[in-house]
């Protein structure tokens, strides 16, 4: 049932006319005032340094937009990251900024996106360095990762601009059997790694499809993720989940390998259970906080509402409001 509702979801995202018609519609914007931190790179890294002084939180600033064809648009995205990556090192922030390899070019061809890509790793690391010394910082470009056919470009993106020791890390995804081997490949490089359930569902041959075993994988992964050979390697764990079980998991395994508040983190998204992210950093472990921004927000906010069937009434209310 679940399964069936997150199916229709992810459809819904993924449907042009509907997008269109929504994102055209004012009054269904109280679905992007949940979600979604504003328009503007402004506005974006006006919420991030509200969230860094009420609460102690760190942000991921998303650029809204996803599967996009049209190079106008790749362009006009590529230079809002850049954008938004310098306003807030300049606003002093320690920022990760997201990134989806669909919305930057993998569309149109694998060099398109490889080009970008590097263009905004390589501006961030140019603000980055203009701004001196960040003590305690961890600022990077992250790469999200999207469905099963993306995956092994999206890897050699990071793994490229990583080995030009450019500041980026990569998000792997509990619901697929191969990221334990993805992920040990993360380890041994010494690399950062933002581990999720996933958005996105895929057939039993390639991807675990029932909550328990997801959940089982999750708890694996992040086993390898807070071992003492992690810790050894230099790597930098991400635990980005909603689910308190899983955090307190990850909790545990820090603590058993001697990993201190400063070596991992935690991650959530803007508008979930915000209770529970301002009580893991009043707790003094680090939390950030996914702030996305721009005007393509339906596929986003329709994904959110895919997760979690309890939030069928905050579609139905945008719907008829
Ligand atoms: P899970 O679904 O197990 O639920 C745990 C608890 O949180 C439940 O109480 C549930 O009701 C509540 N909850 C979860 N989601 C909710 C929502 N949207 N609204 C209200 N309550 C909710 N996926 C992907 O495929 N690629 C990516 O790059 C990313 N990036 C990403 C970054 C960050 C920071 C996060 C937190 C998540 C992602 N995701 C993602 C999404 C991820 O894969 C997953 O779909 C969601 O996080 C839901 O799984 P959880 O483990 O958070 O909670």
């Amino acid at each position: 049932m679940r399964r069936i509702w997150q199916a229709t979801m992810i459809a819904l995202a993924r449907h042009d006319g509907l997008t269109r018609f929504m994102q055209s519609w004012r009054a269904s914007s109280n679905l992007a005032g949940r979600y979604v931190a504003g328009k503007t790179p402004d506005d974006a890294v006006a919420r991030a340094r509200r969230l860094m002084e009420d609460s102690n939180l760190r942000a991921s600033l998303f650029y809204l937009g996803e599967y996009v064809t049209d190079p106008q648009i790749v362009a006009e995205t590529v230079l809002r990251k850049i954008e938004v990556a310098e306003a807030a090192v300049k606003a002093g922030l320690d920022v990760h900024v997201s990134v989806d390899s669909t919305q930057i070019g993998h569309m149109i061809s694998a060099e398109a996106a490889r080009n970008n890509a590097w263009k905004i790793a390589s501006g961030f690391s140019a603000a980055l360095k203009d701004a001196g010394p960040r003590n305690g910082h961890v600022d990077a470009l992250m790469f999200d990762m999207e469905d099963a056919s993306v995956i092994d470009d999206t890897i050699a993106l990071h793994d490229g601009l990583a080995d030009q020791g450019l500041p980026v890390a990569l998000t792997l995804q509990a619901y697929l059997k191969r990221t334990e081997a993805d992920l040990k490949r993360q380890v041994e490089r010494g690399g950062r790694v933002r581990l999720v359930k996933g958005a996105f569902i895929a057939s039993g041959d390639i991807a675990f499809t029932s909550r328990a075993e997801i959940k089982a994988n999750s708890r694996r992964l992040i086993d390898l993720m807070l071992s003492k050979d992690a810790k050894d390697a230099g790597f930098y764990p991400i635990i980005a989940t909603h689910d308190d079980q899983i955090q307190d998991h990850a909790l545990g395994r820090a603590r058993e390998n001697g990993w201190t508040a400063d070596q991992f983190e935690f991650e959530m998204l803007l508008g979930v259970r915000s209770d529970l992210a301002r009580r893991r950093a009043d707790e003094g472990w680090r939390m950030r906080l996914y702030t996305p921004f721009g005007v393509d927000w339906w596929p986003y906010a329709v994904r959110r509402i895919g997760e979690n069937p309890a939030n069928a009434w905050l579609l139905a209310r945008s719907l008829v409001s």
